[in-house]
């Protein structure tokens, strides 16, 4: 078990939600405040009085190197503890860092009559802090979490905070897509959740009938499913389809009409994908289109599928010329997250869907970023093997769901340019797959050679700094992922595969560049001799 470090402005209730979240999880609470004061044998007003800051900063810091040995527990942390990269790195190596978000305003009303906080010793204390919180605030956005406090009793936030650190099948992690559209749905994430999933189904999407979209090997996770769904008086029953990205065909989709057909489903039916991203890209587009569309809901089963494609409603089937070239957007009706079932899944599937949580913390977020560089260093996932553990995957699978969300909820339609940041590495990624025939290489394994050569294209253009592209290239060497392209395919080949790119606009070529870590721009009018030389340099004949 890790810790659970509380993060945010003093005023944000770290400690009183702290006290309680220990004592509801049965394990230690650390005051770091208080610890650094025993240590000095000082009040935190009388240290920064006699000893100043600085002195402050340094005593900090060694208390909480200390505390990260002891065992796991609540760890309420100072608001100033984000201030230094070291210290971040720290809290990162030894627990979840949550963050405790509070306006401006709140803080003030909390804190106007405090006299222990010597931050605010100024003329005008309410303009000092607002200007603290301002400066801290990207530093404390790094968290692996970020529970939002201003509307909340502290038994809500406790309540918050603990789906977060110890997400249950009954108390999931809950994270909202399109919250302001009528077809709003929850992703309910926790391991176990499968357990409940037919209650969790019926209970969002009444139905008459229930058809299970899964393949033959994963049919002991869906037989139990089944079996709830007919307890519940729905007739239910499995359609099995086999692996592989040539299933996501027109051919495939016809099939499966034909199957829902016999199974009597109609619009008050209901489909269920247990899968990976095929299935859930080829059911979701049955769905879209089977008498005019039913709804459906995606109980994904690949590490991709969790963190990526069962979110977000882009739906589609392949053609010979090209990935997703037939599709539509059809949104779930709920998303069900259970990590447990990735225990089944082979290693390099585990890395297939790490190529893409690594496109998350590379175009999306830093704290992202270097949470994925150290379960690397602490060896979760290596070229060689993977820690299944779901208390290693829950929280970083909900950050990417919670991003992926985030994106979608502010551009649905991919209009304005906001969603096509989930494409970085995509473009050339895509042509790899559809020069490959779809065959030998995964799709994360094409997405990470696609990210390595989009960044060597920022660079050519001058918007990618270099370390940025050295850092992103070593990531994903160190997971095992591919970041070069096959010799064998022709850089021609490819920039043939992307003019049949449904990202293309017109005929300009457009990519997502990297500006930094957590920072990612769509950049049309590419020109083609650039990206050339880009695939040139990363393998491409
Ligand atoms: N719609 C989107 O937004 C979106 C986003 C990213 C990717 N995608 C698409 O997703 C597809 C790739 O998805 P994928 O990587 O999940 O591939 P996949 O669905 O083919 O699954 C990979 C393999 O894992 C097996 N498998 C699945 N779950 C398993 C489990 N729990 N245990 C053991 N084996 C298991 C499958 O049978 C298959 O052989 C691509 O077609 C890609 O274009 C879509």
């Amino acid at each position: 078990m890790k810790h659970l470090y509380l993060t945010g402005n003093m005023g944000s209730g770290k400690t009183t939600i702290g006290k309680r979240l220990a004592k509801s999880l049965h394990i230690p609470f650390y005051d770091l405040d208080a610890l650094v004061e025993q240590a000095a044998g000082l009040t935190i007003s009388e240290i920064f009085a006699q000893q100043g800051e600085t002195h402050f900063r340094e005593l900090e810091s060694k208390v909480l190197r200390e505390v990260a040995h002891n065992p796991a527990g609540v760890v309420a942390t100072g608001g100033g503890i984000v201030l230094n990269e070291a210290n971040r790195a720290v809290m990162r190596q030894s627990g979840w860092i949550i963050y405790l978000k509070a306006s401006p305003e709140t803080l003030w009303k909390r804190l106007q009559h405090a006299r222990n906080r010597p931050l605010l010793h100024t003329p005008n204390p309410q303009e000092t802090l607002a200007s603290i919180v301002y400066a801290r605030e990207p530093l404390y956005q790094e968290a692996d979490w970020i529970v939002e406090v201003d509307a909340l009793t502290p038994t809500q936030a406790v309540e918050a905070v603990q789906c977060v650190y110890h997400p249950l099948s009954n108390a999931p992690l809950e994270v909202s897509v399109l919250p302001e559209q009528p077809y709003a749905y929850p992703i309910s994430i926790a391991p176990g959740l499968r357990s409940r999933a037919a209650r969790l189904i019926l209970g969002r999407r009444p139905c008459t009938r229930a058809a299970v979209l899964t393949h033959p090997h994963l049919l002991s996770w869906a037989e139990p499913l089944l079996a709830q769904l007919r307890e519940s008086g729905i007739p239910a029953q499995a359609i099995t389809l086999r692996s592989g990205e040539r299933m996501k065909s027109l051919r495939n989709a016809e099939r499966l009409y034909e199957h829902l057909l016999r199974a009597g489903l109609d619009r008050s039916g209901l489909l269920i994908v247990l899968g990976g991203g095929v299935l859930g890209d080829l059911g979701g587009f049955v769905a879209a289109t089977y008498m005019r569309g039913i709804p459906y809901v995606q109980i994904p089963t690949t590490l991709l599928a969790q963190v990526d494609s069962s979110v977000g409603g882009k739906v589609a089937v392949d053609l010979p010329q090209g990935k997703n070239l037939v599709g539509a957007f059809h949104q779930p009706a709920l998303v069900l997250i259970d990590p447990e079932l990735l225990r089944t899944l082979p290693a390099r599937h585990w890395r297939n869907g790490f190529a893409e949580m690594l496109k998350y913390g590379i175009a999306l977020h830093l704290g992202l970023w270097r949470r994925l560089q150290t379960m690397l260093d602490q060896g979760v996932l290596t070229p060689r093997r993977v820690r299944k553990d779901p208390a290693e995957w829950t929280l970083p699978i909900a950050q990417c769901v919670h991003l992926k969300a985030q994106v979608v909820s502010e551009d649905e339609r991919d209009v304005s340019g906001r969603r096509a940041l989930l494409n970085f590495g995509h473009t050339v990624g895509h042509a790899i797959e559809t020069a490959l025939g779809y065959r030998g290489w995964l799709h994360g394994e094409a997405v990470a050679a696609g990210m390595v050569a989009e960044a060597e294209l920022g660079r050519i253009l001058g918007v990618t700094p270099d370390t940025v592209a050295q850092e992103l290239r070593e990531t994903a060497e160190r997971a095992g992922l591919p970041t070069q392209i096959p010799p064998s395919l022709a850089a021609e080949a490819l920039l043939q595969a992307m003019r049949h790119d449904k990202k293309r606009a017109g005929d300009s070529l457009s990519a997502v560049l990297l500006r930094d870590i957590g920072n990612a721009r769509l950049e049309p009018n590419i020109p083609q001799d650039a990206m050339e030389e880009a695939l040139k340099r990363c393998g491409a004949s």
